[in-house]
């Protein structure tokens, strides 16, 4: 079995003081730093692009785990790459080269990432299997953090467990991760769990308390 990771997602932090902010989560016990890429065209929110990736690069040594929420894509993920990024996922409906985008980041030398909406089938990952390091289920429709977890994607995280099998594939969820919604996905086979508001709420005296009471109840 593969260990439980959290990803704290800095969508959650204070941007006016990001590098310390990933400082503090890294110090708190965050085991990947997950990043939230949004364009205002695939999801209705604008977030940060690789120049802020490669601006915190040198605050932490963990894996940075970044999230596309952009279409196209294609273009921009070798700026993601020579920025920092360890792992680049992108969304199955974010375009209609799947298989290209994901030969594309194992070819700049990343692990490489599908996400799906909530209203999205797992048939759509058949086909890419033997071409992914992760799976990323989201757990509430992205866009925003601070949202409630679905929790009908439970039957769908415990349908791609089994498809899966043995492969090296971690399987993630992201959206609603709270020490309440942790055991659920965790027992549906989830092993990285990415969760922003119930990581820096309280602030950054609380960081290690709020991950470690997800990571003790998963
Ligand atoms: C949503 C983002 C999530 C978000 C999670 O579009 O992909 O990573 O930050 O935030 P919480 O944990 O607050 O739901
Ligand atoms: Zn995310």
């Amino acid at each position: 079995t593969r260990p439980l990771l959290i990803a704290p997602s800095i969508l959650s932090a204070d941007f006016a003081r990001l590098g310390e902010e990933v400082r503090a989560i890294d110090a708190a016990g965050g085991d990947w730093i997950h990043i939230d890429v949004m364009d205002g065209h695939f999801v209705p929110n604008i977030t940060m692009g690789p120049d802020i990736v490669k601006a915190i690069r040198p605050h932490s040594a963990k894996p940075f785990d970044v999230h596309l929420m952009i279409a196209p894509v294609d273009p921009y993920l070798e700026a993601f790459a020579k920025a920092g990024a360890d792992i680049i996922s992108i969304h199955a409906e974010a375009g209609p080269h799947l298989h290209r985008s994901l030969q594309s980041i194992r070819k700049l030398g990343k692990k490489a990432g599908i996400v799906l909406n909530p209203g999205t089938h797992e048939t759509a990952i058949e086909p890419v299997l033997d071409d992914l390091d992760l799976i990323l289920l989201m757990t509430v429709n992205p866009g925003f953090g601070g949202q409630a977890f679905i929790p009908s994607v439970c039957d769908k995280l415990r349908r791609i467990k089994a498809m899966v099998g043995d492969r090296d594939i971690d399987i993630e969820i992201d959206g609603g991760v709270t020490p309440e919604t942790a055991p659920l996905v965790a027992q549906a086979g989830a092993n990285v769990l990415v969760a922003g508001s119930a990581v820096f709420r309280g602030g950054p005296a609380a960081y290690a308390q709020n991950i470690a009471a997800i990571r003790n109840a998963a």
